[in-house]
């Protein structure tokens, strides 16, 4: 599952669509950690889309990740700042690819 404690154990790796990446990062095999208040940890996502279709506020966006081991797609936490701490996609997530802090 992703690591809830990120944000010390990572470093913070620059910025993609809008969104903050935690990594080490090297793609295409090594994506890390994307979104800070609802991170997506891209190296685990399989791509199901589950968080995309339940958000009822629509927090997540399809990116391509071609050449990605686990899926070449990934749901991006675009629109996190909209988010309102349901945590319905850290329970429908399969892989438990996604942490949400509502600090
Ligand atoms: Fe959307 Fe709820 Fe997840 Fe926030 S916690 S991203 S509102 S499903
Ligand atoms: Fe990925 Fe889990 Fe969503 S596998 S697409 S983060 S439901």
């Amino acid at each position: 599952p992703i690591d809830p404690q990120f944000e010390e154990n990572k470093e913070h790796a620059g910025e993609e669509n809008g969104v903050d990446v935690w990594g080490p990062t090297d793609p295409p095999e090594e994506l890390g950690i994307h979104g800070t208040h609802v991170a997506v940890d891209y190296d685990i996502c399989i791509g199901d889309g589950a968080c995309l279709e339940d958000c009822p506020v629509d927090v997540f966006t399809w990116v391509d990740t071609p050449g990605h081991p686990e899926s070449e797609i990934k749901a991006e936490p675009t629109h996190e700042a909209q988010c309102i701490d349901c945590m319905l996609c850290v329970d429908v997530c399969p892989v438990d690819a996604i942490d949400v802090d509502p600090g």
